[in-house]
């Protein structure tokens, strides 16, 4: 039996590019990207890596004729945008044209029609247009990404303060490199996920104060949290710029994640992988750079 092709959506972004880091070298598979530009840095690395680029835009769908071409497996992921149906459906349409052999989906964390939060209602109109398209399907519903807390970096790096609109909520967040990890998983055996649904979590419930106890550890100085009331962080992004889209799924998140939404972990991660999800102590002294600092040796063992 030849090469299985895995097309990777979404591929310069943070889920993706874990993924293709998990999948690069698995004998019996072919690697290939799709990007908006090919000449960017990022493409580029991915090409150094033995990637296959190839230029498609999901928004286009005449864009992706080629890309889609030979492709066994898709990993669709979509940017976070209220064009996501949109663009899910011009690549599950470019899938049924190319027979593609399985589509594996990243979703989002309890995706439903009648979800508290739009980015819910909008990931299970994607999941049901995955699921309607007469092809194996596998869904990922990751819990709320660590990386999200980068947001706030500047300000942990500047003065101390983690400013998150997240109430005094538990989260069972999880690093967005581990839904990749989780994602290869499945993509190496995907027969042996057809029509199942996951929710990787993290391994453990954490409040954004008990995140910023971590953070103060691991960069060996004062970190506290400050809960953004929604009205506050809605200002606060739409002075950045956001768009209105974006900044409401935020804000939909921090009520829900506020009320105990989040309030939850699943086995799933080490039922698929077989290891442990990272913790948020790992992910802080991974990213202690982005917050301004380096982790302190204590914090190491
Ligand atoms: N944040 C969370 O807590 C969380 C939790 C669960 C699920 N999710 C879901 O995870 C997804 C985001 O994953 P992520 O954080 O890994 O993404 P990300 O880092 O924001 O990267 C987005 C990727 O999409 C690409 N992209 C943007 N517009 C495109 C277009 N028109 N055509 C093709 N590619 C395009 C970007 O490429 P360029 O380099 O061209 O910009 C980039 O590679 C969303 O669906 C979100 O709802 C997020």
């Amino acid at each position: 039996m030849g090469d299985k092709t895995v097309l990777v959506t979404g591929a310069t972004g943070t889920v993706s590019t874990a993924l293709l880091g998990a999948l690069n070298g698995k004998p019996g598979l072919k690697l290939r990207a799709l990007v908006r530009d090919p000449a960017g840095a990022k493409a580029q690395a991915l090409q150094k890596d033995g990637v296959e680029v190839v230029a498609g835009d999901l928004e286009e769908p005449d864009t992706l004729v080629r890309a889609f071409e030979g492709v066994d497996i898709l990993w669709l992921l979509t940017p976070a945008s209220a064009l996501e149906p949109s663009m899910g459906s011009n690549a599950v349409t470019a899938a049924r044209k190319a027979q593609v052999g399985h589509i594996v989906r990243n979703s989002a964390i309890k995706a439903s029609h009648d979800a508290p939060n739009r980015n819910g209602r909008l990931h299970a109109l994607v999941e049901e247009s995955v699921k309607a398209a007469g092809i194996p399907w596998t869904i990922l519903r990751p819990h709320y990404y660590m990386q999200n807390l980068l947001s706030s970096a500047g300000s942990v790096a500047s003065d101390g303060t983690l400013y998150m609109n997240m109430g005094q909520g538990r989260v069972g967040m999880i690093d967005g490199r581990d839904v990749g990890v989780f994602a290869a998983k499945v993509i190496e055996r995907p027969e042996q996920h057809a029509g199942k649904t996951y929710t990787p979590t993290g391994p453990e419930l954490t409040t954004m104060g008990e995140a910023a106890e971590t953070l103060s550890r691991v960069l060996g100085k004062r970190v506290s949290y400050v809960a953004l009331p929604q009205e506050a962080a809605q200002q606060a992004m739409l002075g950045f710029g956001l768009s209105r889209w974006f900044v409401g799924n935020v804000v939909d998140y921090g009520r829900v994640y506020s009320d105990g939404w989040g309030d939850f972990v699943t086995s799933d991660f080490r039922d698929v992988t077989g290891q442990d999800a990272r913790s948020f102590r790992q992910f802080a002294m991974d990213f202690a750079a982005a917050f301004g600092g380096s982790a302190v040796p204590a914090a190491r063992a």
